[in-house]
């Protein structure tokens, strides 16, 4: 038996740990896997996954250049916050806005991370990995990628079978710095290490360490809503966090509204809604997938009545030998 890490702190076991391509003879495609990075972003709501768990083992870092840019390859092992703390340190700027974000380099792609005005995609010049089931090696580039909000051809078609292996990216020579996020815009002048180091110090107050308070990172997505039901809610809400969309949409902070609907602090059991950002659900110790899920349901159903809006998790649920759809548990 081996564990399998999660930044929940959850304690899950499976039989069969694969690293690619070390172990690459051994796979069976016919049986269950399960692609993982760092497990920073899923939630096992068994104690057990009866299947084989696969991770990629590329810790390439290398560079080159163009004209334009900085051109960066790296292993999907890498962990993602090493890389770009080791990427300003060389004067290839970009991600400092990606700063302190958990998991693997070979993960960024799969939710399309973003944080603080910055999305991964924005850099990413192309994907490579291998489709477990036909055993194909192949590279996708960024417009193959589909990448959207927390979203990326990796979670639809390519769910649960391409491992990716290496990303490439494109880090312009000519950096600008993205400071359109609240507690940025105050910097005058940064530099890149100025706005990693403020990314670091925010990402500090208000998200729980996963090595200290088991989380991952958002549980729900801040849902996209029509310019109606935005201009009905601000009617009785006008503080409410809005990011007006380019198709006329608007999304709206998930965190306002679960503290809104007085549920921030409020626990079940072991799990808990965050005090200090209430999108966050965490561990405080000894919680099982099942008690997090429970106060998830409990979360969703109390936005809903208060706000007819349905909140759809960001993390990825995992049963026993696949993944679940996370909504439909939690109706
Ligand atoms: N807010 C509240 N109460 C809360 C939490 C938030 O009122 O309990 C309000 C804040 O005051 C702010 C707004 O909601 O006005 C947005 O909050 P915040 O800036 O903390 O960011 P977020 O929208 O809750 C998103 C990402 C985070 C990312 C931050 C910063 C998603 C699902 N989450 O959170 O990403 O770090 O913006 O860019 O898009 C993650 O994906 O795991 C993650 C942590």
């Amino acid at each position: 038996m081996f564990s399998v890490s999660n930044s929940f702190g959850l304690s899950v076991n499976t039989r069969q740990f694969i690293h690619w391509p070390d172990h690459a003879d051994v796979f069976d495609p016919s049986q269950p896997f399960l692609i993982v990075g760092a497990g920073s972003n899923l939630l096992f709501i068994d104690p057990e996954y009866q299947g084989q768990i696969v991770t990629a083992s590329d810790q390439t870092f290398s560079y080159s250049e163009s004209d334009a840019h900085y051109i960066v390859t790296l292993g999907a092992s890498l962990n993602w916050h090493h890389t770009v703390e080791r990427l300003i340190k060389l004067g290839m700027f970009g991600l400092e806005n990606l700063a302190l974000i958990p998991g693997t380099v070979g993960a960024a792609p799969v939710q399309n991370i973003g944080a603080y005005g910055v999305e991964f995609s924005q850099f990413c010049s192309s994907v490579t990995g291998i489709d477990l089931i036909t055993g194909q090696s192949q590279t996708l580039l960024r417009t193959d990628c589909h990448f959207d909000y927390r979203d990326s051809i990796f979670k639809h078609q390519l769910n649960d079978r391409f491992l990716i292996t290496q990303v490439k990216l494109a880090l312009p020579k000519h950096w600008q710095p993205n400071l359109s996020y609240g507690p940025l815009q105050k910097l005058s002048n940064p530099s890149a290490k100025n706005i990693f180091e403020t990314v670091c110090q925010v990402r500090q107050t208000k998200l729980p360490d996963p090595k200290q308070l088991g989380n991952a990172g958002s549980f729900f997505k801040n849902p996209v809503i029509d310019s109606q039901l935005f201009a009905k809610l601000q009617l009785t809400d006008p503080d409410i966090p809005n990011y007006p969309q380019a198709n006329g949409q608007v999304k709206i902070a998930a965190g306002y509204l679960i503290e809104r609907a007085g549920l921030k602090g409020t626990s079940y059991k072991q799990a808990k809604v965050h005090q200090n950002q209430a999108l966050v659900l965490v561990n405080q110790g000894g919680a099982s997938g099942e008690q997090i899920c429970y106060l998830a349901a409990k979360v969703r159903q109390k936005v809903f009545e208060a706000y007819q809006i349905r909140l759809s998790p960001e993390v990825r649920f995992i049963g026993k030998t696949s993944e679940i759809d996370s909504e439909a548990l939690l109706e």
